[in-house]
């Protein structure tokens, strides 16, 4: 079976190598094993095989934080999945052929879900959800400001907030996507910008935003900042700049915003087992929906994973890069 492996980190193209290597083997005990249908390409892989992110494992080392796989068999005493479910793993090392897990680390989604959407469900819809739901309890009709909008996780922001009655300010840096993001529901589009907190007041008519989400960092987070209503919240959740969130003193000390930081695994980690079922239970729902949606750039064999890469780190893409290892989508 073939699967990725890094030999050392640094430029993602060049060390990630697809390599043949044994058979994951039969399932033991409570272990569950799937053919992994599709993953995306997402910044924290890309931050992985940088050796930038905040797991650093030894090497050799096998990216990969989602997939969606079929379940090919399933050893003694398991019972929440059988061979043939669709399921997403809850465990990392997802960019190879074959896995297998504990099985109470996979979820099982109904037979019928799409698959490119199913593949991206684990990480980026319930960021989205919590971002919205866990930072500032948002009054009915409020504003949310957020930068990357055009990302995965600011158009689901987007859908999410629309759906919940919320209004959103949305900051992205080219104008190609004011009119696809619109369409998702965003109340305005606007370009990041030394000007943006005059902007942004203009175009709320001085109304009050209690939440910036931010993950651009750098001085862009500043700018955030400065859109916000005294006592608003700025919760950072990426650096896609690669530099860390820059706030004013002023901001935080003559205006009363605060700033905070989301991570999913804090988040999740915060609910049980049952509520963290329950969550993607209700986010595949609206997949199912098709009232949350990513958008797809390009689907790449396994073998092309240096391609994959590249593309994945080219600006202006039109949605997320996906492998299917086994060719199956
Ligand atoms: N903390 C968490 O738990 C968590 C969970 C999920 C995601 N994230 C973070 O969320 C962010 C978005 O992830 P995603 O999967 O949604 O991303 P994505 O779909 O791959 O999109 C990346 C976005 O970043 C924009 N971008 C790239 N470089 C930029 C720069 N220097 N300045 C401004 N914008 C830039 C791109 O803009 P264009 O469209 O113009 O190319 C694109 O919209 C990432 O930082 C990721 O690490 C964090």
């Amino acid at each position: 079976m073939k699967r990725i492996e890094l030999n050392s980190y640094g430029i993602p193209e060049d060390v990630a190598h697809c390599v043949d290597t044994a058979d994951v083997g039969a399932p033991a005990a409570g272990e569950a094993t799937f053919e992994v249908i599709a993953f995306p390409i997402n910044p924290a892989d890309i931050g992985f095989c940088r050796g930038t992110y905040r797991l650093k494992p030894p090497l050799p080392a096998t990216p990969g934080a989602e997939c969606l796989g079929r379940v090919t068999a399933v050893g003694a005493a398991v019972t929440n999945v059988a061979p043939g479910d669709l399921v997403i793993n809850l465990q990392r090392e997802n960019w190879t052929q074959k896995r297998h897990v504990r099985s109470e680390d996979v979820i099982k989604l109904p037979s019928d879900v799409d698959h490119q959407q199913a593949a991206m469900l684990r990480i980026n819809p319930p960021t989205a959800h919590l971002l919205l739901s866990d930072i500032v309890d948002l009054p009915p009709n409020g504003w949310v400001i957020q930068n990357v909008a055009n990302s995965a996780v600011g158009r689901l922001v987007i859908s999410l907030a629309h759906e919940r009655g919320l209004r959103t300010i949305n900051i992205v840096r080219r104008e190609d996507v004011f009119d696809e993001l619109k369409t998702l529901g965003a109340d305005i589009v606007l370009l990041d910008g030394p000007d943006l907190p005059a902007r942004v007041k203009a175009a709320v008519n001085g109304e009050p935003i209690m939440l910036g989400i931010d993950a651009v960092s750098g001085e862009a987070t500043g700018r955030i900042a400065a859109c916000l209503a005294d006592g608003g919240a700025v919760c950072t959740y990426g650096s896609m700049s690669g530099e860390n969130p820059l706030i004013p003193g002023s901001e935080l000390i003559f205006r009363g915003v605060s700033h905070t930081g989301f991570m999913l695994g804090r988040f999740l980690a915060k609910r049980s087992a049952a509520e963290i079922e329950a969550l993607y239970a209700e986010l595949y729902k609206r997949i199912m929906s098709g009232a949350i949606y990513a958008p797809v750039d390009h689907i790449y064999p396994i073998e092309e994973i240096r391609t994959a890469l590249i593309r994945a780190q080219t600006a202006g893409r039109h949605g997320k890069v996906l492998v299917s290892p086994n060719g199956l989508i």
